[in-house]
């Protein structure tokens, strides 16, 4: 089976701690499970808007996975309008780690594999934050992201808390 799911990762005693390296792909259909068991509690997408995603060729949607098994997510997003100071472009959609396998790399890994997919295709990538969430403005530095904007909603991303951040970098 492609992606055996958490539970079969940990009955092969594959933990943390073995030194494993996460691979970084494109997400398929046999992913969507075990991505939405990742979501499972964060009510951030609806199944239909996660397989949608997955088929939609205007958006990269990628894994990271250990033997097969989906240990993290990440998705890009495209607006083909402008709102407000949030212009139109290539979005990154949300990115997130299992907490077992936090601070060894795989958000950045899930990072760079959507940014370099955006920037074969455009000159920015855009990206918004809640203003609190230090660790992901902390894991997107390292690309020099820059403020464009901050406010209580961007597109249709509002932020609990209630400010946000736009953000842009450039290849
Ligand atoms: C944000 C998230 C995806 C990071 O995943 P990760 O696999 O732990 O990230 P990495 O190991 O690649 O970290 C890369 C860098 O990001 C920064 N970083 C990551 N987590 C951090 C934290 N909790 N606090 C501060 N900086 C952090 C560090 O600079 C880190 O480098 P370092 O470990 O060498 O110090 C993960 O914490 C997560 O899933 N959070 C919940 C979902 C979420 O908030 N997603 C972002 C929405 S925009």
């Amino acid at each position: 089976m492609e992606s055996p799911g958490f539970a079969d990762l940990a009955k092969k005693g594959v933990t943390p701690d073995a030194g494993t390296v996460a691979e970084v792909r494109p997400a398929g259909p046999a992913n969507l499970e075990a991505i939405a068991a990742i979501e499972h509690g964060r009510g951030q997408l609806s199944p239909s808007a996660l397989t949608a995603a997955v088929a939609d060729p205007y958006r990269h949607v990628v894994v990271a996975t250990v033997d097969g098994a989906v240990i993290g997510w990440g998705k890009t997003h495209y607006w083909d309008h402008d709102d407000g100071p949030a212009p139109s472009g290539h979005y990154l959609g949300g990115v997130t780690v299992l907490p077992a396998w936090r601070r060894r790399g795989v958000g950045a890994a899930l990072t760079e594999a959507r940014l370099q997919w955006v920037w074969a295709r455009a000159p920015h990538a855009w990206y918004v934050v809640n203003a609190d969430n230090a660790a992901s403005i902390e894991l997107h530095r390292r690309w020099n992201f820059t403020e464009v904007a901050r406010g209580p909603r961007f597109h249709t991303t509002t932020f609990r808390g209630g400010l946000g951040l736009l953000m842009c970098a450039k290849p």
